[in-house]
């Protein structure tokens, strides 16, 4: 179960110029988890979620969602299914002249909802969302973080299997966004239901994702858990995205040579709160002072970094740099910049 894509690709044809939006991809999404897809802007994020849901159909390739082929769908067949896919836009997409009820309405009725069942479904969902109060509201009385809820609210109605969503929180403050994602959390938790994110923040995908998906240029570039996204990025492109957690300067006053080294050591998992320092100071006849240190947390996983400056004879340093290298958890970081 989950989403699955098989040798999908979409070519778009402007003027006579083919525009390779989506090379040949696989890609599997499981079944409840949060997949965030990262990248710059013409990578393709939003032509892979729009084949998800069929509004592009792909030149090559096969897209099953939970089970069904949707290129294999009749028309009629495909709408029906796309009710259990909601989606949310950056620009919220409401009905500016109908009120929130109203734009909630207006998707419960293209289903198989009655009246009375209608006014209590939507009850429901803004209770979910956090926004019965707004029940006879217009859209241009909301702010942005509400508006969005009433974009999930929307989006859930039809008790969607799935939720994509596109740049969800890119027109929001950092404030709203963590609130937001504090919301699809919840939605993804208590409803089960899976979730595909874009976004060209890493911040997004830290607070939220189980997965990851880096694009550039129209492919898949590097998938991973998010942790292992920001512990072990190896695409230039995921290096690059990922660089700010890694951006430590060594003090300009600080002069490297043989017996004076810049050596900064990375943390993974629980050995980033174990205490490798006192090991440092006992085993090993160098002068070692801290320059710098921080620990990340990625689902709820600690990353730590410590930059230290260690003086002394060059073979005792190439002895603690052995030391590293041998032990299970701790690794010498690499700086990207
Ligand atoms: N309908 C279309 N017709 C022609 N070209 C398109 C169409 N949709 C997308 N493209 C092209 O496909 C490429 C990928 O576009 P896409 O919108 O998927 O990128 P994106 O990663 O979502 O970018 P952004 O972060 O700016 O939203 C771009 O070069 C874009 O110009
Ligand atoms: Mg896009």
């Amino acid at each position: 179960m989950g989403i699955e894509l098989k040798d999908v690709s979409k070519t778009f044809e402007v003027k006579g110029r083919k525009v390779e939006a989506l090379k040949p991809t696989d890609l599997i999404i499981n079944d409840g988890e949060i997949f965030g897809l990262i990248g710059f802007s013409g990578a393709g994020k939003s032509t892979l979620l729009r084949l998800i849901n069929l509004l592009e159909r792909p030149t090559t390739g096969s897209i099953t969602v939970n089970g069904v082929a949707l290129d294999r769908l009749s028309e009629k067949e495909l709408r029906i299914k796309r009710q259990k896919i909601g989606m949310i836009f950056q620009q919220f997409n409401l009905i500016e002249s109908k009120t929130v009820y109203e734009n909630i309405e207006f998707v419960l009725k293209a289903s198989k909802f009655d009246r009375h069942q209608v006014k209590s479904r939507v009850a429901e969902l803004l209770e979910l969302v956090g926004l019965s109060d707004k029940v006879h509201s217009f859209p241009g009385n909301l702010s942005g973080g509400q508006k969005q809820r009433v974009g999930i609210a929307r989006a859930l109605a039809n008790d969607p299997e799935v939720l994509l969503c596109d740049e969800a929180t890119s027109a929001l403050d950092p404030d709203t966004t963590k609130n937001i994602l504090k919301l699809l959390r919840k939605i993804n938790k208590n409803l089960g239901i899976t979730i595909v994110l874009i976004t060209h923040e890493m911040e997004v995908i830290k607070e939220v994702a189980d997965r990851v998906g880096v694009m550039s240029d129209g492919e898949i570039i590097e998938t991973n858990d998010v942790y292992n996204i920001f512990s072990h990025p190896e695409h230039k492109v995921t290096q690059g995205f990922v660089q700010d957690i890694y951006d430590f300067v060594i003090p300009p006053h600080i002069v490297e040579t043989d017996q004076s080294r810049v050596i900064t050591i990375k943390f993974l998992n629980e050995n980033a709160e174990a205490n490798y320092v006192n090991q440092l100071y006992r085993h090993f006849d160098l002068e070692i002072s801290i320059l710098n240190g921080r620990i990340e947390y990625i689902n709820d996983m600690p990353l730590g970094f410590l930059m230290l400056h260690v003086q002394g004879g060059s073979g005792e340093i190439g002895k603690l740099k052995r030391f590293i290298e041998e032990s299970k958890g701790i690794e010498e970081a690499e700086i990207y910049e």
